[in-house]
């Protein structure tokens, strides 16, 4: 048993005490781990678009003061009575959407969604570990991963190989199986398939390994920022264009290919670029998938006779993967190097940067910026 096990622990987290404030480093209060939950020691933990979204407010309920921060990894410090799944000292991926293989959703396979997960971003007791100055602080999609330790359900941890680097294994909380995902369980892409993806960024760029994996036919990369384009050559995109540079999306993308894309991916959370995706899809079969988020409530137009002549329109959240079963297999494929995690990692921060970190995410400089919790500064 570790030495803390059994007892609050005092360490540092960046909390969001409301938005579009920047984060604060504070001193907080991590509880122990209560029946059928663990504590985590985080060692890694990426800084993803959709923590940005939430941090500008696209959920105007938004419980504050938080903790946000869904893309982690870490090792068990301690865990509660009646965990079974891992143990301390086990190298862990936290999970956003529990598994607890109780529920009619986790035993069906409809659904990735847990019927268990609280919405409400605290822990299925409806109450929060962590505390900063006497406050309780709600915990993101109850993992929180911005914090040097965090506690939640076991249905959210999922064990991986352990030969696998705790330090940069964050990036398959999220990106990696939201990306991969998309392609193999929401498109079901077919080999040979004709393919676009909007918005190159963390998530886009597994996409675009998922479509190499699947290998689809043309693959289509667009995105604004033309520094992008290198590396999603090197992930198996074929042609690349620049919404600045062309006028006309989808008339373009249909002259490229067979009249229309046959399956479309939108990763990036703005609005009139769905619906030009779902435009540029072809008008008798193509598919668009839907992964950028927007604000809650907003919507999008489809039009109705374009879906009754075989346009096909579907989101995914989570690459639609029951995650703590997938994410094991998605480390073998980083530990074998089918999946090219590092190449995705353009800057490495301790936790105090966070702020400098999100800059870098809103200015295109960064791929995916990550804070690793045992680097100083
Ligand atoms: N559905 C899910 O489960 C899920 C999970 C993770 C992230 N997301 C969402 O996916 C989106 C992408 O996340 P990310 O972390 O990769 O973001 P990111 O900021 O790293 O990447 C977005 C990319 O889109 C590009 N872009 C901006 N405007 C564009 C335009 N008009 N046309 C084409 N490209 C454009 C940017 O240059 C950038 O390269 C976000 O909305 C995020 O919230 C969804
Ligand atoms: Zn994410
Ligand atoms: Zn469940």
């Amino acid at each position: 048993m570790s030495k803390t096990a059994g007892k609050p622990i005092r360490c540092h987290a960046a909390v969001l005490w409301k938005a579009n404030t920047p984060y604060i480093i504070e001193e907080v209060e991590v509880d122990v781990p209560k029946k059928r939950e663990v504590r985590v020691r985080m060692t890694s933990t990426g800084l993803c678009h959709s923590d940005l979204h939430f941090q500008e407010g696209i959920d105007e309920k938004w419980p504050f003061p938080s903790i946000i921060g869904h893309e982690g990894a870490g090792i068990i410090e301690s865990v509660g009575e009646g965990v079974t799944s891992v143990k301390p000292g086990d190298i862990v991926v936290l999970v956003f959407e529990s598994y607890c293989g109780e529920c009619d959703y986790c035993k069906g396979t409809r659904t990735n969604l847990c019927q268990k997960t609280p919405r409400n971003h605290l822990q299925m007791d409806g109450t929060s570990r962590i505390t900063c100055k006497g406050q309780a602080l709600s915990q993101m999609q109850s993992i929180s991963t911005f914090s040097e330790y965090t506690v939640t359900h076991e249905a959210n941890v999922a064990k991986v190989n352990q030969k696998a680097n705790p330090n940069t294994l964050c990036l398959v909380g999220c990106c990696i199986p939201t990306g991969y995902g998309a392609v193999m369980n929401a498109g079901k892409v077919p080999k040979g398939a004709t393919t676009a993806v909007w918005g190159l960024g963390g998530v886009g760029m597994c996409v675009l390994m998922g479509l190499r994996d699947s290998q689809a036919g043309k693959i289509i990369a667009i995105d604004t920022n033309p520094k992008k384009f290198p590396l999603a050559k090197e992930f198996g995109a074929t042609d690349f264009l620049n919404p600045k540079e062309v006028d006309d999306i989808p008339k373009k993308l249909a002259e490229m290919t067979n009249g229309g894309v046959d399956y479309c991916f939108v990763s990036v959370g703005i609005v009139p670029v769905m619906e030009q995706a779902f435009m540029a899809s072809h008008p008798n079969w193509g598919k668009t998938v839907i992964i950028g988020l927007a604000n809650i409530g907003e919507t999008m137009r489809a039009g109705v006779w374009e879906l009754l002549f075989g346009r096909q329109l579907i989101g995914t959240s989570y690459g639609s993967y029951k995650a703590k079963l997938a994410v094991p297999d998605l480390v073998d494929k980083v530990v074998s190097g089918q999946i090219q995690l590092e190449k995705l990692i353009t800057h490495r921060l301790p936790l105090s940067k966070i702020n400098e970190g999100f800059n870098l995410l809103k200015t295109g400089e960064s791929l995916r910026a990550i804070i690793d919790f045992d680097m100083k500064g």
